[in-house]
């Protein structure tokens, strides 16, 4: 398939025109990299994380959700390493006192041809100094050195400020998993190996954060724990890479526009560690992660917590602490990966582009509009929308020409456009008009019912 004319700028200007994503606080003059789901979007944001629950939870043997705190004890982020290693590398410019991260100056520079992650801060810090990287906001060159900088936002719990007080926001859902993994193991008898997953807002302080919703300071984690024993996490971590895959190849991605790519530099919890890319308007980025993160998090709570996490074999009587394969990707950034591939602009024979979101159709915000053919129609159009909106998501639009009004619910991407004309009051049917193709067929309401039922299947 021909790769689509997208640049972040079309789609900035889309998601705001139509209601998908707003900038945040946009009447104070924003709030540096946050953004809000507007009507439009956070039906298809909801309908993301539906998708990836549904698969991931619903449709698996032995994976149970959580909705765990996201404030949660800071001995959690002492355990799990946060505290100490969840850090970035900075370098403040001396001239302007912009901040940036040593490792992103690298990679533009290289325009992505140097991998900083394979680097040592030293290395890094020869780079810049080699190869003169200026400072990208005035253009000097009068560098600090590397400085680590913790991403994890502080706040104080309780009404003195006393350094115990001290709390964080959660900067990944993962830990709200494996605290609870014994809790979930024991009320649904559930045997190893088993799976917990939970959808759920992490927040970090990245010093450049940007590209619209890829990289901010709050957003929503998808994330899956696969619990397993030793000996048997290699190949279920090969198992999470298919089961990852397929499901964006289900979203309608195309494999053209994905890869795999393994990291460098393992996280200090991680035996093995990929990523799958997304060709994004900016390039090729990290769209999800796949850690193979031995019994480390397990290991490291029972010993900060004190209370065993060790399982105990019901058939063999064996105990042990379970390997953990994760599965993780960003509710936002899959979103972002959703836009991108479902963005397009189709010249039409007429000579007219049209702007058409191709997302399928489990994704697309309203499974179909109604759309009376003149405003005398509209009792039966009503009749038909009060209806239909019982059973799923549907828009209802009188306003403007038929032409106009196909275009909006094409810029939305709505799958299906349901027209309400004369013979509509004559025999019942209507029109459906497909989004992709512009077909039109007469179908009676049941047969329409029938008809989007299957079409939104995920
Ligand atoms: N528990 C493992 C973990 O958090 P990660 O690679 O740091 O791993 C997982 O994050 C996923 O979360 C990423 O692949 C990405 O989709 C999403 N993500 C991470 N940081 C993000 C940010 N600042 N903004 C939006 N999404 C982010």
């Amino acid at each position: 398939m021909e790769r689509k004319t997208v640049t972040m700028e079309k789609l900035v200007a889309l998601c705001k025109a139509r209601g998908i994503i707003f900038a945040g606080s946009e009447i104070y003059g924003g709030m540096g990299n946050t953004w809000d789901y507007g009507p439009v979007g956070v039906e298809i944001k909801n309908n993301v994380k539906r998708a990836w629950w549904k698969r991931f939870v619903q449709e698996s043997d032995n994976s149970y959700g959580v909705d765990a705190a996201i404030l949660m004890n800071s001995r959690v982020w002492e355990a799990s390493g946060h505290t100490t290693s969840f850090s970035d590398p900075k370098m403040d410019c001396k001239e302007c006192k912009s901040r940036h991260r040593a490792d992103t100056l690298i990679e533009a520079h290289s325009k992505g041809k140097v991998n900083p992650d394979a680097m040592s801060n030293a290395e890094m810090e020869a780079y810049i100094q080699e190869h003169r990287v200026n400072c990208p906001v005035c253009g000097k060159f009068n560098w600090t050195n590397i400085r680590t900088f913790n991403l994890m936002f502080e706040t104080s719990r309780g009404v003195t400020d006393e350094s115990q007080n001290k709390i964080y926001l959660r900067p990944e859902t993962a830990q709200g998993e494996f605290v609870n993994f014994l809790n979930v193991q024991r009320t649904t008898r559930a045997k190893i190996p088993f799976g917990i997953a939970q959808i759920g807002k992490a927040f970090r302080n990245e010093i450049t954060p940007g590209n619209f919703i890829f990289r901010t300071i709050e957003f929503e984690q998808m994330e899956h724990q696969w619990f397993c024993k030793e000996g048997t996490d290699e190949e279920y971590y090969r198992a999470f890479k298919q089961r990852a895959w397929q499901f964006l190849l289900d979203l309608g991605f195309n494999k053209e526009h994905l890869r795999f790519k393994d990291h460098d530099k393992l996280a200090h919890y991680a035996k093995e560690a990929c990523d799958i890319q997304y060709d994004f308007p900016m390039g090729w980025s990290e769209l999800n992660g796949i850690h193979n993160r031995t019994d480390y998090d397990l290991s490291r709570h029972q010993e900060y917590s004190g209370k065993s996490l060790t399982y105990v074999d019901p058939v063999s009587g064996e105990r042990y602490i379970p390997y953990v394969v994760e599965y993780s990707i960003g509710a936002d950034r899959l979103m972002l990966a959703v836009l991108s591939e479902a963005y397009d602009e189709e010249t039409l024979e007429n000579g007219e582009v049209r702007n058409v979101m191709h997302f399928h159709p489990a994704i697309a915000a309203y499974k179909a509009a109604i759309l009376p053919l003149q405003k005398n129609l509209a009792p039966q159009a009503r009749e038909l929308w009060e209806r239909l909106r019982k059973l799923f998501p549907v828009t209802y639009d009188e306003a403007g020409s038929i032409g106009k009004r196909y275009r909006r619910q094409d810029e939305i991407g709505t799958p299906f456009c349901l027209t309400v004309d004369f013979d509509s009051l004559q025999d019942g049917t209507v029109t459906l008009r497909d989004r992709d193709t512009m077909q039109q067929q007469r179908l009676s309401p049941e047969g329409v019912i029938a008809y989007i039922t299957e079409k939104i299947a995920f």
